[in-house]
């Protein structure tokens, strides 16, 4: 048999961990942070004033609100993000989450660092999406686990403190992925489709959780929380924490928008799967965080996407003369593959999937 190559070994240089580096008390941001002028996030006052984007109360949906479901369509069609209400998680249990989460990345480093995320990897304590010593780096400590299907989970990354902490995942996790199988049905009825369509088309979904912790940063005008990105999942479900700063923006209309996070409501945004399989109806909308000079930001983040031996292109109802097929098929585990061993950059994960025109 042919020696299989080996890839080299990624190198990625130095990667501060930003709570440390907090500890300094810096008046400074070491170079690897600060972003190039083009993509410094503009003052607050230079934001286009809130413009607050939907809200969809599941609850409604439930019952068979016809207005609501047009009410999901315009947001997915429009935003590609929308703010969920009446979503049955108990609020005990997002108070859970956000505790041993925050626990969590209170832990010293050394504790944490038992769980790390290797290079080029995105499960464990680190920061994922690195893949070059030049990079610049986010303003951000992640702590990412695969979830389901079983398979994924790699129990040594499981954390033992705070003891609660992987009970609280499960559970946690149980629940939003009933939230994902339910919006995901609206989303079909929403699309004029049978509402089964996704959910026998993903086969057992894959679901991960991605915990993101943004310190306070005396610099919040040079860095970013997180790098411009669309999200590889189908869906994503994100958890801002209680009290947090606002630093969640959505670029539209080529403007960035800040998400006034509603307490209890659970921010929903389209990945870059549903895209393809819409044939672009809706679209995944590049989002970005950005930091607080005074305030820490905790948000909670999953992601579910299709099995990953399923073929994914644009489903054949949304295809026709008037829009013609914007997407190549693909096996969705290469597409997950791509999309991990990339730096984030926009929509670029996509172009694996677009046909040019
Ligand atoms: C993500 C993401 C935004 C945030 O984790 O993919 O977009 O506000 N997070 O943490
Ligand atoms: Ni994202």
């Amino acid at each position: 048999m042919a020696p299989v190559p080996l890839s080299p070994p990624i190198k990625v240089g130095h990667i501060d961990d930003v709570q440390e580096l907090r500890k300094g008390k810096p008046t400074t941001i070491p170079e690897r942070f600060v972003r190039d002028m083009t993509e410094r996030p503009e003052p607050a006052t230079a934001l286009s004033s809130p413009t607050d984007i939907p809200i969809i109360d599941l609850s409604k949906l439930v019952k068979g609100n016809k207005d609501e479901i047009l009410q999901l369509a315009t947001a997915c069609e429009k935003w590609g993000f929308f703010q969920v209400i009446n979503h049955e998680i108990e609020l005990s249990l997002l108070e859970s989450i956000e505790k041993v989460s925050k626990e969590f990345f209170m832990l010293p480093v050394e504790e944490k660092l038992k769980y790390p995320m290797a290079p080029g990897t995105v499960q464990g304590y680190g920061q994922a999406f690195v893949f070059s010593e030049d990079q610049k780096l986010d303003w951000c400590n992640m702590f990412a686990l695969g979830v389901e299907p079983h398979f994924i989970r790699n129990p040594k990354l499981w954390p033992t403190k705070p003891a609660k902490f992987s009970e609280t995942v499960d559970v946690y996790s149980r629940e939003v992925r009933k939230v994902c199988e339910n919006l995901l049905k609206y989303i079909a009825m929403s699309l004029g489709l049978r509402q089964d369509i996704f959910e026998e088309m993903f086969g057992v979904a894959v679901q991960a959780i991605r915990m993101n912790y943004y310190p306070p940063c005396p610099r919040p005008d040079l860095v970013l929380g997180l790098s411009p990105h669309s999200d590889g999942s189908a869906l994503t479900v994100l958890q801002q924490g209680k009290g947090s700063s606002v630093g969640l923006q959505i670029l539209q209309n080529n403007r960035w928008v800040p998400v006034q996070p509603i307490p209890t409501a659970l921010v929903i945004n389209i990945g870059d799967t549903i895209e393809v399989l819409t044939n672009g109806k809706y679209k995944s909308v590049e989002h970005r965080a950005v930091t607080h000079k005074e305030k820490d930001r905790l948000s909670i983040v999953t992601f579910y996407a299709p099995s990953y031996e399923v073929e994914v292109g644009p489903m054949e109802e949304l295809v026709d003369e008037n829009s013609p097929c914007k997407y190549r098929r693909y096996n969705h585990g290469e597409y997950s593959k791509h999309y991990v061993t990339n730096k984030l950059e926009g929509k670029k994960s996509l172009d694996f999937a677009k046909i040019q025109a």
